[in-house]
């Protein structure tokens, strides 16, 4: 007897006219130089009105995946419209093929997107721009689209579906978390918080002046916000303010009397010197991550400065220089434009020590307030110097804008 073949992948419903279509990728591990340890989802969403829309497609191995979803749920030949909110190929990368597969009638994007989009692929649809505040009438349900530009392409935007109240709202308010559960009330609270944190210290951290003014704009449009769905990681259909409460605060930047010492070591002695003024900003009460920057991923200390009010940075020096993982991360944090942060330099050397002088300099750059004068040690600190570092530690703590 003939059995039917069902389609492989299962789409989730997420309110009476939202399906989750996406994808999981249990395997990345990297992106843009952000180690994501946990994977990633890349989420595309179906609209089911009178006419069916696509919110954004998946990265292209994915795209496979993404059609049996839809298929799950409707011929994907169905599909009237496809929305592309951001051009980044984590979310546009299906969209060829998708355009391919169900033919729809029209594709949408931000001005920007439309550009965007023919600046990535030779697609074989014209893609209709549509300005921020503009409509689309699905027959029954009605998508509006609000601009988030720079949050963080030039193209992105969001799209709201208000008779379900649904935020489709791209990067924004996601995070990098493959998992099984597709909503945010199935996953562990600590672990949405640190995840969602890791994502905007690691993205959105330097467009924080654009996040506070879209959430205030947001709120301006008086829309009511039920479901958040972002493209990567759960959907929040319950309270759904809390993602949004973090972003504000962390948008606002507030310093905390928390500070991260990053640093690396050839024979110990800058490593002596991280502990002990390690030890010096703990006894001033700051909470304090030590972090050695061979064993510490350039992501992992920037999710820690997150919420931080201090950045010390020990290097010794290397061929007149800092030491390589110590250049990578400053690199790194330099272009996260961390706030508020008092900050100061330290390291031993052997003959010419410059490395010291290369990380203030680098500070000064980040706009990091020095709090002290940068602390050498020749060669080997002795109790006298770890006595030093520790007084730098809580000269440093004084300084803390918390
Ligand atoms: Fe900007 Fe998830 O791509």
């Amino acid at each position: 007897m003939a059995t039917s073949v069902k389609d492989p992948y299962t789409a989730v419903q997420v309110t009476d006219r939202v399906y989750w279509v996406g994808a999981i990728d249990w395997g990345v591990r990297d992106f843009h130089g952000y180690a994501t340890q946990r994977g990633s989802t890349y989420n595309a969403y179906l609209v089911l009105a009178d006419k069916i829309a696509l919110v954004d497609t998946v990265k292209a191995p994915f795209v496979g995946e993404l059609l049996a979803r839809i298929g799950s749920v409707v011929d994907p030949g169905r599909i009237d419209y496809v929305i592309s909110n951001h051009a980044e190929m984590d979310h546009s990368g299906g969209l060829p093929e998708v355009l391919a597969a169900a033919r729809p009638e029209k594709v949408f994007a931000s001005t920007l997107g439309v550009k965007a989009l023919s600046e990535h692929f030779s697609l074989p649809s014209e893609v209709t721009a549509v300005k921020d505040g503009e409509s689309l009438s699905l027959g029954g349900a009605t998508l509006h689209f609000v601009e988030a530009r720079m949050l963080h392409w030039p193209d992105s935007m969001m799209t709201y579906l208000a008779e379900d109240r649904v935020l489709l709202s791209n990067d924004a308010f996601g995070m990098h978390l493959a998992s099984s559960r597709r909503f945010a009330d199935e996953i562990e609270a600590a672990t949405l918080e640190r995840e969602a944190a890791r994502y905007y210290a690691n993205i959105l951290l330097p467009l924080s002046p654009l996040v506070g003014k879209l959430l205030e704009k947001v709120g301006k449009l008086g829309i009511a916000i039920e479901v958040v769905a972002p493209s990567h990681g759960p959907i929040w259909r319950k309270d759904s303010g809390r993602v949004v409460d973090w972003y504000a605060g962390w948008a606002a930047g507030k310093a905390n009397r928390k500070a991260v010492v990053a640093y690396d070591s050839m024979w110990q002695s800058t490593a002596a010197m991280a502990r002990a003024i390690g030890d010096g900003l703990a006894a001033a009460g700051v909470e304090t991550r030590v972090m050695p920057l061979r064993e510490s991923h350039r992501s992992d200390v920037a999710t820690e400065l997150l919420q931080a009010g201090a950045l010390l940075v020990g290097s010794p020096t290397l061929n007149n220089g800092v030491f390589p993982t110590v250049a990578d991360a400053l690199s790194y944090l330099k272009g996260l434009k961390p706030r508020n942060l008092v900050g100061a330099a330290f390291g031993s050397y052997g003959w010419s020590g410059e490395a010291v002088g290369q990380i203030e300099e680098a500070l000064r750059e980040m706009k990091v307030e020095p709090a002290s004068e940068g602390l050498r040690v020749k060669y080997v600190p002795d109790r006298e110097s770890l006595s030093e570092c520790s007084a730098l530690g809580r000269r440093v703590a004084e300084h803390i804008h918390a």
